[in-house]
């Protein structure tokens, strides 16, 4: 199954097998604490996350992270955890504006 590794929160490891599913969705089924200020609808940036290998493994950015881009609100490498749904391995980190004050983050 392929694999979600959060490099910034000790390496730590999920598996998925259904690419229907949205990067944050995968993350709530497995306990992981994320941000998602609008509750995964796509309307803030809180759930941003840091793509470091696999960003062609995603879905499509969708519109409103096309939006986010044009708007500056995303850089190169960013995308959104609740709009994109992952058909292989990736390697994210979370960006130090939405980490959350109650997790211990690692390099
Ligand atoms: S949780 Fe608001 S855009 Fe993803």
């Amino acid at each position: 199954m392929p694999r979600i590794t959060i490099q910034n929160i000790s390496n730590k490891t999920v598996e998925f097998k259904d690419s229907s599913k949205s990067v944050l969705k995968i993350f709530q089924e497995n306990f992981i604490d994320w941000m998602h200020a609008c509750g995964g609808k796509g309307r803030c940036t809180s759930c941003k996350m840091q793509v470091l290998s696999g960003a062609e493994q995603l879905s499509a950015p969708s519109a409103f992270e096309q939006k986010m881009q044009k708007a500056g609100r995303l850089q190169e490498g960013e995308r959104l955890a609740c709009q994109c749904k992952p058909a292989g391995p990736l390697l994210v980190r979370v960006p130090d504006q939405n980490k959350l004050p109650h997790i211990t983050y690692t390099d």
